[in-house]
């Protein structure tokens, strides 16, 4: 699109610009054009009639005690977005943000809390909102630390499980989908802050940062 009259684009998109996030990728000016991509993992309809299902069942099991959903960023913003509409219950939603220590593509399952929640969870019925269970050493981090703030009950949704990772035993009380155990962008989930805009999960072809 033309910018207005004595408007000057400030940047024009080409084969050359670098993502703010690493300049080591190069960015394509399209979607369609990134080599990176690849095959589908989980199709955006099939993530779409999954939702509605896990919906269903936690509108179920939830009815009289309203759920406090716990979305933790920012891997999970776009299912939280999608499973807190499919569940028909007067609900809260609330936002974490951890960052693991270790590599881009390995959590060493020390976690910093970057965001903390805003609401007390005393006697809440608080349900976790994960995008993907590698290790499980994330999750079993924030089982223990929202444990302590004594809520009424601690379950997880987690929208993806990766077969045959976890090294410690978590409590998933709802899952999407297993997936096999490579690395994974899309729909939320990204590489150096790229490709959460995907509609669909995608397996992820390129180098991954360190
Ligand atoms: P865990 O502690 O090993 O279970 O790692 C969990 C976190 O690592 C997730 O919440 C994601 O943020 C990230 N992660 C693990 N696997 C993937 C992947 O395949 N793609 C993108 N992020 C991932
Ligand atoms: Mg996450």
């Amino acid at each position: 699109m033309a910018p207005p009259p004595g408007v000057r684009p400030v940047l024009r998109y080409s084969r050359d610009v670098t993502s703010p996030g690493d300049a080591r990728i190069r960015v394509p000016p399209r979607l369609e054009d990134d080599d990176c991509i690849g095959d589908v993992v989980v199709a955006a309809a099939d993530l779409q009639q999954r939702i509605a299902e896990l919906g269903a069942a936690i509108t179920a099991d939830y009815e009289g005690r309203p759920p406090l959903l716990v979305g933790v960023l920012k891997g999970a913003f776009m299912f939280m977005s999608d499973l807190s509409r499919a569940i028909a219950l007067p609900s809260e939603v609330d936002f974490m943000a951890v960052s693991s220590y270790g590599s881009a593509t390995r959590t060493s399952g020390v976690v910093r809390i970057v965001k903390d929640l805003d609401v007390d969870l005393v006697d809440r019925h608080v349900l976790v909102v994960e995008d993907i269970v590698d290790s499980g050493l994330t999750l079993s981090y924030l089982q223990r630390y929202l444990l302590a703030r004594q809520p009424a009950s601690l379950e997880v949704c987690a929208l993806l499980v990766k077969e045959g990772q976890q090294r410690t035993a978590v409590d998933l009380r709802y899952v999407g989908f297993t997936i096999p155990a490579d690395f994974v962008i899309g729909y939320g989930l990204d590489v150096a802050e790229r490709y959460r805009n995907l509609p669909a999960i995608h397996a992820y072809l390129g180098d991954k940062p360190a």
